[in-house]
Formats: C-alpha cells, sequence, structure tokens
C-alpha cells in the first residue's frame, strides 16, 4: 500500500457510513459588522450556503469582499452578530471557547497564505505539532507525520527548516499539517498568494487531490481565476454580500 493510500483508507472510515453527498458545512444568514456608527464595515451580509464532504468550493470576490471574514465565521476564529454556522454538526456559533478549540484543533485544518510555520522546527515537526496538541503517543506521531509529509510529496525534506525550503514546498508543509488530524474541513485563506502560478496550481491540484481522495471539503479563498477552474463549485461574495457567478 502506498503511503497516499494509507492516508485515504485512515480517512475512510473517519466520519463513520459518510456519503459523498453529506453535508458538511452550513452557513445560514451570516452576517458580521465590524466597529460601529458611521464607521461600520458590514463586512458579511445575510450569507448562507452548504457545502458537502469531497467538495472543494473556492470563494471569489475583490480585495475587501469579505472572504476572509466568512473564513474566519466558519473556522471559529471570529463569531458573527447573526446567523449560524454549523460544522461537521457542530454548530461553531453557540460553541463555548472549550469547544472551539476542540474544533479548530480536530475538526477544522486551517492553511494561510503565509504559511505559519514554526521557523526553528523542521517540516516534520511542524506537521507533528497538531498530533503533540492531542497528545498522539510519539511512535505513532513519527509515522502519521511521514505518512503526511509523503503524502504532500516531501518525504525526502522531514528534517529541513521552513527557510531551507521554497515557498511552495513550505505550504505543502502547511497542508501536511492542517491535515494532520484528519479534519473534516480545510479552510484554505489565498493559499497560493504568495507563489508563482505554477506553484499555486501544483498546491491547488494538492488541495483537490486530498479533497477528492479523503472524503474531505475544502473552502479556498482565491483571487486567482486560473485555480478557479480547479475548484468544484465557485462562491463569488461582493461587499460581503453572495452574488451570483
Ligand atoms: N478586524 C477588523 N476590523 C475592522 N474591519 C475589518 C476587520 N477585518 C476586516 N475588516 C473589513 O471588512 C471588510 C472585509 O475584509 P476581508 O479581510 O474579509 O476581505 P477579503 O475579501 O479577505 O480581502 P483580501 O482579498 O484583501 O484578503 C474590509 O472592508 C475590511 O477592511
Ligand atoms: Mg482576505
Amino acid at each position: 500500500m502506498s503511503p497516499q493510500d494509507m492516508v485515504v483508507a485512515g480517512a475512510a472510515g473517519f466520519g463513520g457510513s459518510a456519503t459523498p453527498a453529506d453535508e458538511v458545512v452550513r452557513v445560514s444568514g451570516v452576517s458580521r459588522t465590524f466597529g460601529r456608527g458611521e464607521h461600520a464595515v458590514q463586512a458579511v451580509r445575510d450569507v448562507s450556503f452548504t457545502a458537502n464532504r469531497g467538495e472543494l468550493v473556492a470563494i471569489r470576490g475583490r480585495s475587501g469582499a469579505g472572504k476572509t471574514t466568512l473564513l474566519n465565521l466558519i473556522g471559529g476564529l471570529d463569531r458573527p452578530d447573526s446567523g449560524q454556522v454549523v460544522v461537521a454538526g457542530h454548530d461553531v456559533t453557540s460553541a463555548g471557547e472549550a469547544e472551539l478549540l476542540r474544533l479548530r484543533r480536530g475538526t477544522v485544518g486551517f492553511v494561510f497564505q503565509t504559511f505559519g510555520l514554526v521557523p526553528i522546527l523542521s517540516a516534520a515537526e511542524n506537521v507533528g505539532v497538531p498530533l503533540r496538541l492531542a497528545q498522539v503517543p510519539a511512535a505513532e506521531r513519527e509515522q502519521r507525520v511521514a505518512v503526511l509529509l509523503e503524502l504532500v510529496g516531501l518525504g525526502g525534506h522531514a528534517a529541513q527548516r521552513p527557510y531551507e525550503l521554497s515557498g511552495g514546498q513550505q505550504q505543502r508543509v502547511a497542508v501536511a499539517r492542517a491535515l494532520a488530524n484528519e479534519p473534516d474541513l480545510l479552510i484554505a485563506d489565498e493559499p497560493t498568494g504568495q507563489l508563482d502560478s505554477e506553484t499555486g496550481r501544483s498546491i491547488m491540484d494538492l488541495l483537490r487531490a486530498v479533497v477528492h481522495a479523503r472524503g474531505m471539503t475544502a473552502l479556498v479563498a482565491t483571487h486567482d481565476p486560473a485555480l478557479i477552474d480547479l475548484a468544484d463549485r465557485v462562491l463569488v461574495l461582493r461587499d460581503g454580500r453572495l452574488v451570483d457567478g
């Protein structure tokens, strides 16, 4: 069995009798305003949509359209003023801090534009961080990290620190880290924003392959039209609202 097959097989049982049609994300009438009075910015306005298992959904929109704000609300990094977010059956909106922490550590994986790796840790150690937090025993952790690095094509780079890796390789490490706890949902905010177009496309290809193979769901904010066609579905935000195409 190849490492990729192992990851895929390991994830297949995750979520029990899940079918590809299962709903993983439900966003209902979500709004978020920053500031108040005449300085108030309605960053997200009455947004509703759902996303299913095995689906990669791109979120497009100009700078300031509300993409990051929406992803933060879905991932439990911020709370809406109104509306509801449900991720893999967890009501993110009504969750207390302890439940949000569990959600961020187990149910949702995050990938950011700036990679967010710990500079003094090797690639393998960075990928292992979520597993340490989840108190996975060392031997199992090492084995899972090796499988994850193999999956993202970095099997030979385990000992390198972020500054010894290219931008694309660093983002692959970040993707492996986001996948470490087998999340139901991967949230990626401009994951290719700091990469050249070819490298960006290879990261998007990787996300797409993982989502389809493991039956995960991914929400990916991106400006890049070339990456949009890799998505199963595209949502467009304009001034905080979802609009057609
Ligand atoms: N913490 C905050 N405080 C005040 N205003 C904010 C805050 N976060 C976002 N905003 C405002 O909300 C609006 C949406 O911002 P957001 O970062 O969600 O846009 P975006 O679509 O991600 O843009 P970009 O493509 O540049 O990343 C903007 O007008 C922004 O200035
Ligand atoms: Mg943004």
